[in-house]
């Protein structure tokens, strides 16, 4: 330690002023813990800032276990369980913070987000946490207590929460300390991928495939036994909207996504329909009566031959329901960390207590928030993580 550096002692000290660690901040706080969080950013909880679109999708009315991706599936069900949706909701009712419910049970700031990272730096104040941002943490140690060297502070803490997030968004001061502190420590990291990210396609493959940009269909999108009911948008790269992001944390590199381009119809039973009614008229015009005309004329370019539709037998109508309802792709990759939502993977739950969040082989260490290995849907369930998590490892340390 230089002259120059001042110690500082803590009960606590949480790496990462985001939405976990402040949470945490205020559930150790109100346990009368001195506390302080550090962070390497201007500012506090950037993410949340630009969550939902800027109105902070803040959490979910239905979360459950279900609604999380973890290498131990039973994992997140104990912090879920402990500070629930409706924990949050009586903070965001204390405060009276306006809030709507959209599809799926997402609830959503009818205001700018900042409303949400005002109430925990109210919370972080009543609760007596001390905050220090433009920390650059230069080393992390332990002897009987944990040393924490950044450029110009030197802060003793018997306990040390990691709540330092994933790698999505480095501009946004995303960063891998989390997972390197994990290392150090000699605890398990599962394998790091985007998560809640656009898919890239293949376009040279794709005749024309960039004539699609903008086109939005409410499909059905599955990867094995899991599918998401919602909009998929077509972009110049590839595949992007809600459906598509959510089957992204399922999806692997070689793995096919299919996808339903009309879940709410019986193709066969509208074909032959069709061949009775109106057997003159093409297939690509009576397509086009229920999706976009460019994505018929695509898709029909691509794998089908068009002709009237009275002319079409048996096996051509099983290729025609193939290709507008089990519409098999294949992703070359995804956008990557600098568009992604979350990451996929981290610290390996079995190395964690799912009550405490503590390090099992590290008294006094402890990970939260999505720095592990448990990644929500899209809808307020990454968030509902970080406040159930933080919240859990507050009560503990
Ligand atoms: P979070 O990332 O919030 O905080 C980590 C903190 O650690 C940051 O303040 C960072 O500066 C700090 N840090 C990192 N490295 C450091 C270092 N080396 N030194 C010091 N400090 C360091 N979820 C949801 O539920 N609803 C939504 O609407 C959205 N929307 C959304 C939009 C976009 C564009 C993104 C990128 C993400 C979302 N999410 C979301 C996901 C959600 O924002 C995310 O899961 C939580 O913020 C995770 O909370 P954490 O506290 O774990 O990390």
């Amino acid at each position: 330690m230089s002259s120059a550096t001042v110690e500082q002692q803590y009960d606590v000290v949480i790496i990462g002023a985001g939405a976990a660690g402040l949470m945490c901040a205020i559930s150790a706080g109100q346990r009368g813990r001195k506390v302080l969080v550090l962070d390497h950013a201007e500012k506090v909880g950037k993410k949340i800032l630009i969550a939902g679109g800027g109105r902070c999708n803040f959490t979910n009315l239905w979360v459950d276990a279900e609604n999380y991706i973890s290498g131990n599936a039973h994992f997140c069900k104990s912090a879920l369980s402990r500070f629930s949706q409706y924990d949050f909701l009586n903070l965001i009712d204390k405060y009276q913070i306006r809030y709507e419910e959209r599809a799926h049970g997402q609830l959503f700031c009818r205001d700018k987000a900042s409303v949400i990272v005002d109430l925990l730096l109210d919370e972080c104040s009543l609760a007596g946490v001390d905050i220090h941002t433009e920390q650059d943490i230069q080393s992390v140690h332990k002897n009987e207590s944990f040393q924490i060297q950044t450029q110009n502070n030197h802060y003793c803490a018997n306990s040390l929460v990691i709540a330092s997030g994933g790698l999505s968004i480095p501009k946004m001061g995303a960063t891998d300390i989390g997972h390197r502190i994990a290392e150090q420590f000699g605890i398990a990291c599962t394998a790091l991928r985007p998560g809640l990210v656009s898919l890239t396609l293949n376009s040279s493959e794709l005749n024309n495939y960039a004539s699609l940009s903008g086109i939005s269909v409410d499909a059905s999108v599955s990867h094995k036994t899991q599918f998401f009911r919602e909009a998929v948008l077509f972009t110049h790269k590839g595949l992007s909207g809600p459906a598509i992001l959510q089957i992204s944390n399922y999806w692997t590199p070689g793995d096919h996504i299919e996808i339903n381009l009309l879940p709410d119809t019986d193709l066969q039973q509208q074909i032959e329909q069709w061949q009775q009614d109106k057997p003159n008229t093409e297939l690509k015009t009576l397509m086009s009566t229920l999706l976009s005309k460019r994505l018929v004329e695509w898709l029909i370019s691509l794998y089908l031959e068009n002709k009237p539709i009275r002319q079409y037998q048996k096996t051509e109508i099983q290729k025609i329901i193939n290709s507008f309802q089990h519409w098999q792709i294949m992703p070359s990759g995804t956008t990557g960390y600098s568009k992604a939502e979350v990451t996929l993977g981290g610290i390996d739950t079995h190395e964690l207590s799912s009550r405490t969040f503590e390090a099992k082989k590290q008294p006094g260490l402890y990970f939260i928030g999505e720095v592990i290995d448990v990644t929500g849907w899209l809808g307020g369930y990454n968030l509902q993580w970080a406040w159930a998590s933080g919240y859990c490892a507050g009560q503990a340390v």
